[in-house]
Order: structure tokens, then C-alpha cells, then sequence
């Protein structure tokens, strides 16, 4: 195993340079190190990451209770790329570019709600929910303007068990087959009968791998949540990683005793299990006993990122609680731990640029770390 570790203050290293060291994580024994540090500091790495990764991966970006009805959009920024999801009114998501084809005005600010159309601001060029266009002021004069091929450049959109997948390719192939695991392993979750009880956006000034990193890994909750998570991983810290593909890692942590799950058939032995899928490079679904969290940790920048996620639980336990109620009380768990992890991941960022800053040896209850690099390896280093 290599575990060469240079000591004193890092010389810049190039790209070529950088990824030459990141290919270790994709060979049969990688280093139990982490990253090269300007792997979250370089602007040339940032470019390549949008280019290799974000502008053809799916992006978990929504679940499908925020987009219920005709008119209902999502917006957001998906490494600086704009990006809305709409429901259309043939019941259809649609994924398309929301910048006015006209000189470029945005069509919509990053967040959710209600609309008829895409009205542009500035000349007041009108775009249905599924990016056609359907009317321009005052260019019936110009012979070169076709509004029959004026339209929003699309992206692909799937939905999985409600959960809303963009990606910046068109063409891009479907996920599912990467999925079909989880799906087996899920079928007693019963998620497409989920109901989401609270969803949230964040920004938090670190870059994306350094958050998604700290969510492949149990080993900080003693650390960053000593009184929030760590009293409820009764089974330790501990976890078995599971990479069936280079687009999703099992990382499943045992309960240390069967979690009560009134209104789920699990069995014993999924009642003892917390599973954590991620789906590279940045969306997660993981359990706990009934409640299911999604979370999705995409970049803004280089070094700022939006997290975006939300609760889901079975239908039937609003039977007895009402959707509020449940709401505030998820909020009130979830708020305090994004909040433990947005400083902690801020601090970290805050140091990166430090000169004296070099690869780290990872503990062996990091073994979700390494997964992440692997899959980080074979994105970035695939066409070198
Ligand atoms: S920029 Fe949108 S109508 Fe002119
Ligand atoms: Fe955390």
C-alpha cells in the first residue's frame, strides 16, 4: 500500500500532476489517504469537475411533492449551469435551460413555485412550462427569426420512487440500471407511497467534496454531532461499503437495536440496518428507521455549495399527526444537524489554502471516504 506522505508545505501541482495522484483511488488498493488539498482549492480542477462530471451526471435535485401540479417549477444552479424543472401541462416533467433566448435575461431566480409561463422581464418573450416558445413582441418583422425552432434548450429528467433527477445531457443514459440494487434492497420501504414532510435549501461556503465527502462517513459524528447523531448510531460507527457501480455506493450501518416501524413491513434484519445510498457525484437517500432523508450537495462555485434535501415518511404515519406537527418536529432534528455540519465543513474550508496542509491518513472507519474517491477517480481521470 502507499502511504508516502510528504511532509513540510505542498508545492503547487498541476493538474496532470493532481490527477495522476487521484488515479491511485481507482487502482485495487488505493491509498488510505486524502485528497491532494488542491483538489478543493484549484480553479482548473473545478472546470474539469463541471466538464467531466456535472455537465453529464444525474443530479438528485427534487422530490416529486414540489412539483405536483401544472405550472409548479424548481430552479437552481447546477455548477453555475441555470437549471429549471417544471410540470407541464401534460402532467410531464421537463428539464430545460432557463435563460431568455433573446439576449440572455434569466427566466426564472433559483427556487420553487407556481407559474403559467416563463415570462421574460426584459422584453416580455413568453415560453410555455415545456420551453417552446409562445410568443415574441415585435419580431414578426425580422425574416431570420423562426419562433417555430426557438425554443429552451431541454435536459434529461427521470423520476425515481418520487425522487427528481436532472441531467445537463440531453442524451444522457438512463440511471435505473445503477439503481436496480437499491431498488431490491428498498422494496419493503415502500418509497413511492412516501409523503415529504419538509424539504430545505442551504448554502454553505465549503467546496461540494468537502461536504460530500463528510456524508460517506460515520466516524464524525463523535466529533461534529456528539449530541445530536452519536446517541442515536446505537450499533457505532461502523459500516460496510458496497460499490456495485461507479455510480452508487451501499454504505449500510447496523442499529444496534431493530428500530420500530409501525407502518413499514421490514424485517428483523432491515429493521437493524441504516442503508445509506449515494449516487454519484452528489445525491444521497439514507434510512432511519422510517423516515427516509434525501440530500443533494451541489456546487454553486468552487468554494460555495447548495445542500438541498428533505424528510419522507410513510403516508400512513400522517394518519395520526398532522403534516405540520411532523414538520416541525423533523425541522427541528434536521436544522440543528445541517448547522453542526455547515461549521464544520466551513472550518475545514477555511483552512485548505493553508500552505502547510497535506494529505491526511483516513481511519479505517472511513472506508465510505475511499468509495467516494474511487468513483471521484474514475469521473475525472476517465478520458485522460
Ligand atoms: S432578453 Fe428576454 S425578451 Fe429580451
Ligand atoms: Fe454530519
Amino acid at each position: 500500500m502507499n502511504t508516502t506522505v510528504r511532509t513540510g508545505p505542498m508545492p503547487d501541482q498541476s493538474v496532470a500532476e493532481l490527477l495522476t495522484e487521484v488515479r491511485g483511488y481507482a487502482e485495487p488498493d488505493p491509498p488510505a489517504l486524502s485528497l491532494p488539498p488542491q483538489m478543493f482549492t484549484s480553479p482548473e480542477v473545478y472546470e474539469l469537475e463541471r466538464e467531466r462530471i456535472f455537465q453529464r451526471s444525474w443530479i438528485m435535485v427534487a422530490h416529486t411533492d414540489q412539483l405536483v401540479a401544472a405550472g409548479d417549477y424548481v430552479a437552481l444552479s447546477i455548477a453555475g449551469e441555470p437549471v429549471a424543472i417544471t410540470r407541464g401541462e401534460d402532467g410531464r416533467l421537463h428539464g430545460m435551460s432557463p435563460v431568455c433566448r433573446h439576449r440572455a435575461m434569466p427566466l426564472v431566480e433559483p427556487g420553487e413555485g407556481t407559474v403559467k409561463d416563463f415570462t421574460c422581464s426584459y422584453h416580455l418573450w413568453r415560453y410555455n412550462l415545456d420551453g417552446s416558445l409562445r410568443a415574441a413582441t415585435y419580431m414578426r418583422d425580422n425574416p431570420d427569426f423562426e419562433p417555430a425552432t426557438c425554443r429552451l434548450p431541454g435536459f434529461a429528467v427521470r423520476e425515481w420512487h418520487g425522487l427528481i433527477f436532472v441531467n445537463l445531457d440531453a442524451e444522457a443514459r438512463s440511471f435505473e440500471p445503477d439503481l436496480a440494487i437499491v431498488d431490491t434492497e428498498m422494496t419493503n420501504y415502500r418509497l413511492d407511497d412516501m409523503v415529504q414532510v419538509n424539504h430545505w435549501t442551504e448554502e454553505w461556503g465549503c467546496n461540494w467534496k468537502v461536504a460530500v465527502e463528510n456524508g460517506y462517513e460515520n466516524y464524525h459524528a463523535i466529533g461534529l454531532h456528539p449530541e445530536t447523531v452519536r446517541p442515536l448510531m446505537t450499533g457505532g460507527i461502523d459500516m460496510t461499503v458496497h460499490l456495485d457501480s461507479p455510480w452508487v455506493a451501499r454504505l449500510l450501518s447496523a442499529a444496534g437495536t431493530p428500530f420500530e416501524t409501525p407502518n413499514l413491513p421490514l424485517t428483523e434484519a432491515e429493521r437493524s440496518i441504516m442503508y445509506s445510498y449515494r449516487m454519484f457525484p452528489c445525491g444521497a437517500v439514507a434510512t432511519f428507521g422510517e423516515s427516509i432523508a434525501w440530500i443533494s450537495i451541489i456546487p454553486l462555485s468552487l468554494d460555495r455549495t447548495q445542500v438541498r434535501g428533505g424528510t419522507l415518511v410513510p403516508r400512513q404515519a400522517l394518519e395520526h399527526v398532522s403534516r405540520e406537527v411532523m414538520r416541525k418536529e423533523v425541522e427541528s432534528i434536521t436544522s440543528v444537524i445541517n448547522a453542526e455540519d455547515q461549521a464544520g465543513m466551513e472550518a475545514v474550508q477555511r483552512t485548505l489554502h493553508s500552505r502547510f496542509i497535506e494529505r491526511g491518513h483516513l481511519s479505517t472507519k472511513e472506508p465510505g471516504v475511499l468509495a467516494f474517491y474511487r468513483q471521484l477517480a474514475l469521473a475525472l481521470t476517465s478520458e485522460v
